[in-house]
């Protein structure tokens, strides 16, 4: 197959070529390009440009005028690359070069000096690190708007008492907000887990140079405060090739969409004409080319079909970096794509999935149906036996039995008469028919964190302040 031709590129216009008797070929150019990516990390490279403008002028390299004048044309060349008004040209290889290439434009003679005592390798380090503290606070907030949402869903649904699943069989009654909170739990995890991503991108590798440090007194500390990062590397090889922030945040984002994968799995049954446990809002769904009664779950759909590409995201990373030898190698250029797509994907997922739970109609006639199927009692005759002084295990097999028996007759438990009962175990009693009942099944759980209504109210409180802290904490993030 003969390679694409890109009309735009004649060769590489990049600064870099000095010592080459030829130009770069088209193809290469256009195979090492990486413009089309990294174009997204304009408003980082020149926040990271100001920093190091800042530590030159520190450092005697630029004067303040120099200093001035530079930092003007970069705002200024922020505002075109946001207007448009600047055309990105992928001859200029990538983002870096194609700001400094208008910067030199607009000022021949001090705009040059920028690039000294620093390397591209520490600069798309710094530029990567800051796309990404950005990404992890947005997607944190998220998180932290459908923890809300659910917690409020939650706080409605307390006595709303539906069949709990395991192996996705009938197992014990649980309370509707006790399997939302569950999921509540989930996106916690998730939101600490991206705010350690965060702390782990929050580390300043500016200073690192190509892989050695640089030979000017550039003041680290001060561009660490500048460009609000908690520290500073301590060593400049592990600086420009360290990419375990990038895996981190992308394995954040990865569990955030197993979790919404999961939820969304659950939904899309639930919305099934056998299940009708719930109703989901027209805006939210798609009709079928074909079928005029169509209503289909579009959305929860692809928030789970995204799943995959973030979890592969993931794999390409490690595997992009697993044989990597010390320090920059340009195989790293590859870390961009996967977690901007899955970041994207992610934080659109949690926006739209918010907007789903908020408007989601549950149908309590049809989630308590279930509770009509007596043998989801069948724990609850076991507790029952037990404190009748019966052993577990013993009690576990007279239920067995119990329950064999009505399937055999084709009786429901509930109906069984208690001469039945007896026949089976003359410790049961008139009081056994008092079990088929949901919200005593449910109330008679007592251990911290299980479904009765009491241990509920106290988590959806725990809740509530959790969710007042970490909106408190979340904003205090530059
Ligand atoms: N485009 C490169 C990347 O994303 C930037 C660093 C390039 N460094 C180099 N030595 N060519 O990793």
């Amino acid at each position: 197959m003969k390679p694409k031709k890109n009309k735009e590129i004649i060769s590489h216009d990049n600064f870099v070529r000095g010592r080459f008797k030829e130009d770069i070929s088209e193809i290469t150019a256009d195979f090492t390009a990486s413009l089309d990516i990294d174009k997204r990390l304009a408003d980082f490279d020149i926040d990271g440009s100001i920093a190091h403008l800042c530590a030159l002028e520190k450092a005697g390299i630029a004067t303040k005028k120099e200093k001035k004048d530079i930092e003007k044309a970069l705002l200024k060349i922020k505002d075109e690359i946001k207007s448009g008004e600047l055309t990105l040209n992928k001859k200029y290889e990538d983002i870096h070069i194609n700001i400094e290439k208008r910067l030199t434009e607009l000022l021949p003679s001090a705009g040059p000096k920028l690039h000294t005592g620093r390397s591209r390798n520490d600069q798309i380090s710094v530029d990567f690190r800051l796309y990404v503290k950005n990404a992890a606070k947005n997607i944190a907030g998220a998180l932290l708007d459908l923890r809300t949402e659910l917690a409020a869903s939650a706080a409605g649904n307390i006595k709303t008492i539906i069949p709990g699943y395991t192996h996705f069989q009938h197992a014990q009654p649980v309370s509707l907000a006790h399997h939302l909170s569950a999921y509540y739990e989930m996106f916690t995890r998730d939101f600490k887990r991206l705010i350690s991503a965060y702390e782990a991108a929050d580390v300043l590798t500016l200073g690192s140079g190509a892989l050695a440090g640089v030979d000017f007194d550039i003041d680290r500390v001060m561009e660490a405060e500048i460009l609000g990062f908690g520290k500073v590397s301590r060593n400049s090889m592990d600086g420009v090739s360290d990419r375990d922030f990038a895996l981190e945040f992308n394995f954040a984002l990865s569990m955030t969409a197993l979790h919404l994968s999961r939820f969304c799995e659950e939904l899309i049954i639930w919305n099934s004409f056998e299940f009708g446990f719930i109703k989901l809002k027209d805006e939210f769904t798609t009709g079928s080319s074909i079928m005029p009664q169509k209503k289909n779950p579009d959305v929860l759909e692809l928030i789970r079909g995204k799943t995959g590409g973030v979890i592969s995201n993931l794999l390409s990373l490690f595997i992009m970096m697993k044989s990597l030898p010390l320090a920059y190698n340009r195989d790293m250029q590859e870390d961009k794509k996967p977690v901007m797509e899955s970041a994207d994907a992610v934080y659109n997922s949690l926006s739209i999935f918010k907007e789903i739970i908020k408007t989601l109609e549950f149908n309590k006639e049809n989630m308590s149906k279930g509770l009509k199927n007596d043998s989801i009692y069948a724990t609850d005759m076991a507790t029952y036996f037990v404190k009748k002084g019966i052993p577990f295990r013993k009690s576990h097999e007279i239920v067995g039995r119990i329950v064999g028996y009505a399937e055999n007759t084709g009786k429901k438990l509930s109906k069984l008469s208690l001469k039945e009962y007896k026949s089976i175990s003359d410790v049961a009693d008139e009081d056994i028919f008092n079990i088929f009942n949901p919200e005593s099944s449910v109330n008679s759980k007592k251990t911290t964190g299980g479904t009765a209504f009491k241990e509920i109210k106290k988590a959806l409180k725990e809740y509530e302040k959790e969710i007042k802290n970490d909106k408190q904490f979340l904003s205090s993030f530059k």
